[in-house]
């Protein structure tokens, strides 16, 4: 659900600030310090709940509170306070109000299904907010292990799905085989019986039956591991084509922001039950592995737009695309000269294109230039102000086709 405005009070350096978000691309540029990123973790602090202490909590005052209203007229609010420590969620057309209390670092489910954001698990112990990138996080993806990398593109496939049939088909498996294990040892004790006391037909009788049930159960098995042999290839092939569909996204949007033959590719090898994820970029001045290392500054600039690029393709391009806007803090940091310009279209192109609501801070006005909203934060007497700078032209989206 897209967010309509936002309104901050006495947080960090925000006394009063209202922001009216467009439904497509909203740009905030300001220089060093005017408080751009206290409003992505404004913003955080009412979709995520999960800001780490209260010094956000204005200085000299007692109180933070931060309301969103969204597209379909809910008004959400979270405050803190020395009493207080909830959500508010009302409607614009009614009286009522409905309050969550001592929330600590939980959202409301009521509150998530409204707005659409939550945290995302592409490995148990690791909580991923795909939906808004910190200023200081580095590269999407890139500082993950392997196995959630995996993880994070099996997603787009229903790779869990996948995961959980196979995991059930070699349960059964392994219980068939242990049921057969069973009656092989039964079988051996009446061949035993048998020899010693040759002519009870009971006996024999008893372990034809058994016989027969262990080729029914080979039989089962047989088909059971057919069926994991397909899931294999099928689970491989679905992503194969994941790949293939973020390999496309991403190669367009390098072309597109760099105007070279870059290319990026999506590398999976397994090394015994270890799977190694790479992500690679084919140029014709060579080849270079894009898995990032914090103090390789060479191709930043790349690595930084494969970074908001790979977030994107998650956002889009799974089983069905996630609702909610797009928070960036300074992406694409290292894009320099008319690159950046290139950046800030890409960005305009992909919210039209996928319908995605993308509100971004960022110091370089040259992000500005194809916005559909842009403000101005200034600070004054230790206060951040806004000022709305207008619209841009629109940019032609016929430039940008992947598929
Ligand atoms: N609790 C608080 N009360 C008042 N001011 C605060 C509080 N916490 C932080 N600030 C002020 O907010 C400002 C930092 O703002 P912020 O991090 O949003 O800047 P920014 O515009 O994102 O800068 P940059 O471009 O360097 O990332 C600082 O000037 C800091 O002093
Ligand atoms: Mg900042």
């Amino acid at each position: 659900m897209p967010l309509a405005k936002l309104q901050i009070t006495n947080f960090e350096s925000h006394q009063n600030t209202e922001i009216e978000f467009s439904k497509g691309l909203t740009v905030i540029i300001g220089e060093p310090g005017k408080g751009k990123s206290a409003i992505v973790r404004a913003l955080k602090w009412l979709l995520y709940n999960n800001l780490p202490d209260t010094g956000f909590i204005r200085q000299g005052c007692k109180q933070s509170i931060v309301k969103v209203f969204l597209a379909n007229g809910y008004i959400i609010t979270r405050e803190k306070g020395p009493q207080t420590n909830r959500y508010l969620l009302q409607h614009k057309d009614s009286d009522q109000k409905e309050y969550f209390e001592d929330v600590e670092c939980k959202v409301p489910r009521e509150l998530t299904a409204l707005h659409g954001v939550k945290v995302v698990y592409f490995d148990p112990d690791l909580p991923v907010s795909l939906h808004l990138e910190d200023q200081h996080e580095g590269p999407f993806l890139m500082l993950q292990p392997d196995s959630v990398r995996l993880k994070a593109i099996a997603h787009i496939c229903n790779g869990d799905l996948f995961d959980k049939a196979k995991d059930e088909t070699a349960n059964s498996l392994a219980a068939l085989r242990e049921q057969v294990k069973m009656l092989n040892r039964q079988l051996d004790f009446l061949t035993c019986l048998h020899h010693k006391e040759r002519k009870i037909t009971s006996l024999q009788k008893k372990r034809n039956e058994i016989v027969r049930h262990i080729d029914s159960l080979n039989h089962e098995i047989d088909l059971i591991v057919q069926t994991y042999s397909l899931l294999d290839q099928a689970s491989y092939q679905a992503l194969r084509r994941a790949c293939e569909k973020v390999e496309a996204l991403v190669t367009h949007a390098l072309r597109y922001v760099f105007s070279t033959d870059l290319e990026f590719r999506i590398q999976i090898h397994e090394f015994g039950t270890k799977p190694k994820v790479q992500f690679a970029v084919l140029s014709n001045l060579g080849y270079f592995v894009t898995t990032y290392a914090p103090h390789d500054t060479r191709n930043r600039a790349i690595v930084d737009l494969i970074s908001v690029m790979l977030r994107i393709a998650l956002l889009e391009m799974g089983p069905s695309p996630l609702p909610g806007p797009l928070i960036l803090d300074e992406p694409g940091r290292c894009i320099s000269g008319k690159h950046a310009s290139y950046f800030g279209r890409l960005l305009k192109i992909l919210s039209d294109q996928f319908e995605r609501q993308i509100i971004l801070v960022t110091r370089d006005h040259r992000l500005t230039g194809s916005a559909d909203a842009v403000y101005v934060i200034e600070k004054k007497d230790g206060r951040s102000l806004l000022h709305y700078r207008g619209n841009s032209p629109r940019v032609n989206c016929d430039q940008f086709s992947y598929t």
